[in-house]
């Protein structure tokens, strides 16, 4: 996942109101009162769905409320946020109709709520959310995100400082979700049966080794499915036993010099609602903002006093199994592909989690993110772009950058049959997520490494740029003009550091598959020229080496690389 703007570990959005639409019409909050029957009718009715895969439609008893999906629930994975949505913008906006069309699987859903339904004392508030990302045609809506002003001129290096929580440098080991979304992974990796103690701790173990020791990879981290609903009597995130125990997992990988990370979402099982937070006497109940994300989860209100010693008592069994690092996900924005109505200013939960680390007195990793598919060269292209909008933005703040970016699971170390992405991909995936500073989380099977991966992941030529790019992140400065908008052949340069070396990343994506955010589709080799001008970093000679081949020349004034599509050319300069 990306953040736009980091203040602090908090991303800052831009807040635009009233911008999701009934059929074209703005919804504005708070205009209307809706009974709390009708209301409820309608929720009843998502559950039926919900739990009735040949249900098209639903009404209340006394007809006051209808609803309707165009086909059943076998060909609509997005029924709830579809659903959710029409109640939002158009039932507590005041409509008596609604119809939503999704621009995903092809379907229509639609509600109406008859006039018993509104009256002059109801008791729905409707609010503003502050949602700001998509519809669920999955368009961007513009205006949403601040963009990065296009940039060129002198050179401003970019360093990376201390994180809040006191680390020095990314989060580097493994996470399970790679080998989980893999189709049939349990008949084709015989050590993995499934996300469970033993065939996490048969890839983790893994990381123990030497080599990938030298690189600093030392977190395993289990992702979604370690954790049940059933809450503790705090209304605290357990762990389902009949296939973990967790403190049990981190004494084993403490024991070889690992670390325990887990994969958690906003909010709180919704089960929890009548439990009371540890050390207070707050229902969770009455500190909740109901259900509006479609996630498993209840949202928190958080300006109610009660959430965040939630978090606090969450962080504390959490911490006293042994845990250093958590995964929260759905941390908005990052993704396009949706099927859940994700706010765009996620800042509290990632507040509220911070805090809650910091007050626990532990060293635990926070990391953000949101949704990378199991790889396509598109889901690269987008996570590149975001990429390069993050760091444009983090660029225009002109402050040392205190966060490392999460560009998701790195699906580099097996080979295309696996992966999904050639091997020339590989290398340039590599060569981003090191050169962004990135989070090097492997989402592979690490007991099958090929040579290529090991190269990749483990050499001392990556275990250099790691360390270089974790506190010289790369930027975009484009063949020809110097600036920083997408293209497909782009440049991207990471320091001079105080000792005049700097690591170039000369790149051809290849054409736009819809994401890339340069919309060009230029096909085959490429000639890429880039002058030390364009890199803000002309005046003297350069000697230049191809990092993975390890030949050398000295430039005074330009470069060229002839580049496949996907394929890249990663340079060490020294001044
Ligand atoms: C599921 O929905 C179908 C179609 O509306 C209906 O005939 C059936 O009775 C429902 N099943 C249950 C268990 O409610
Ligand atoms: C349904 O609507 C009728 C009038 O249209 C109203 O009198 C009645 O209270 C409504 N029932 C509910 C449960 O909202
Ligand atoms: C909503 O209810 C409040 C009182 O609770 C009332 O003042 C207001 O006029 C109602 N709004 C509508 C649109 O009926
Ligand atoms: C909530 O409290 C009621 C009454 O004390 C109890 O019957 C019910 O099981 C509780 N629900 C949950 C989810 O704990
Ligand atoms: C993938 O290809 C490699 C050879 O490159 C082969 O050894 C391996 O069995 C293949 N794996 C699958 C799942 O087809
Ligand atoms: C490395 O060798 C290739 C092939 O001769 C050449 O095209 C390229 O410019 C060289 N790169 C460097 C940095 O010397």
């Amino acid at each position: 996942m990306i953040c736009p703007i980091i203040v602090g570990i908090t991303c800052i959005f831009a807040q635009v109101a009233a911008q999701w639409t009934c059929g074209g019409a703005s919804y504005t909050p708070g205009s209307i009162n809706f009974t709390q029957t009708c209301y409820d009718a309608v929720q009843k009715c998502i559950n039926q769905f919900a739990v009735n895969a040949s249900q098209v439609d639903c009404q209340d008893l006394e007809g006051n409320v209808s609803m309707q999906q165009q086909a059943s629930k076998a060909s609509n994975s997005d029924y709830a946020s579809a659903f959710e949505d029409i109640l939002e913008f158009c039932i507590l906006g005041g409509r008596m109709t609604g119809t939503w069309f999704d621009g995903s699987d092809g379907q229509w859903y639609w509600i109406a709520a008859e006039k018993g339904c509104y009256s002059s004392s109801g008791t729905i508030g409707t609010h503003g959310p502050g949602f700001c990302i998509q519809d669920q045609a999955d368009t961007i809506i513009n205006g949403c995100y601040p963009q990065p002003e296009p940039n060129s001129g002198a050179l401003q290096v970019l360093r990376t400082a201390k994180t809040p929580n006191g680390f020095t440098s990314s989060g580097r080991g493994w996470n399970s979700w790679g080998l989980q979304a893999l189709p049939s992974s349990t008949s084709i990796i015989p050590e993995w049966t499934g996300l469970n103690q033993e065939s996490v701790l048969a890839q983790c173990s893994v990381l123990a080794g030497t080599d990938f020791r030298a690189m600093g990879y030392d977190l395993c981290s289990v992702d979604s499915g370690w954790s049940t609903n059933d809450v503790d009597e705090y209304g605290r995130i357990q762990y389902n036993d009949e296939l973990f125990n967790l403190p049990q997992l981190a004494e084993q990988l403490h024991g070889i010099g690992l670390k325990l990370g887990v994969y958690t979402i906003p909010g709180v099982p919704c089960g929890a609602t009548n439990r009371t937070i540890k050390g207070t006497n707050i229902q969770i109940g009455d500190v909740l903002n109901g259900n509006n994300d479609g996630l498993d989860h209840c949202d928190w209100d958080f300006s109610k006093d009660g959430v965040e010693q939630w978090h606090d008592s969450l962080i504390e069994l959490w911490t006293s199994w042994g845990l250093d690092m958590i995964k929260l996900d759905y941390v908005m924005p990052g993704s396009p592909q949706n099927g859940a109505n994700l706010m765009c200013d996620t800042s509290a939960v990632v507040e509220a989690y911070h805090k809650a680390i910091a007050n626990s007195g532990s060293q635990v990793r926070l990391d953000i993110s949101w949704k990378l598919t199991f790889i396509t060269w598109q889901v690269v292209q987008r996570a590149i772009d975001n990429y390069r909008q993050y760091i444009s933005l983090q660029k225009q703040q002109n402050v040392p950058i205190t966060i490392y970016p999460d560009l998701d699971g790195l699906f580099t170390c097996n080979p295309q049959n696996l992966t999904g992405v050639s091997d020339k991909e590989r290398v340039t995936i590599m060569n981003h997520w090191l050169g962004a500073g990135a989070n090097l989380i492997l989402g592979c099977d690490l007991r099958h490494i090929d040579e290529l991966g090991m190269k990749l992941l483990t050499s001392t030529q990556s275990v250099a740029f790691a360390n270089f790019a974790a506190l010289n992140p790369m930027q975009p400065r484009n063949p020809g003009t110097g600036n920083n908008l997408a293209q497909q052949l782009q440049a991207w340069i990471g320091g001079p550091d105080e000792s005049d070396k700097a690591y170039v990343l000369l790149v051809n994506y290849g054409p736009d598959q819809g994401s890339g955010g340069f919309g060009t589709s230029l096909a085959g080799v490429q000639k890429l020229s880039i002058s030390l001008s364009d890199l803000g970093i002309a005046g003297r000679n350069w000697k230049i080496t191809d990092v993975w081949n390890g030949n050398s020349t000295t430039v005074s004034s330009s470069y060229i690389a002839n580049l496949d599509e996907g394929e890249s050319q990663l340079l060490y300069l020294e001044g």
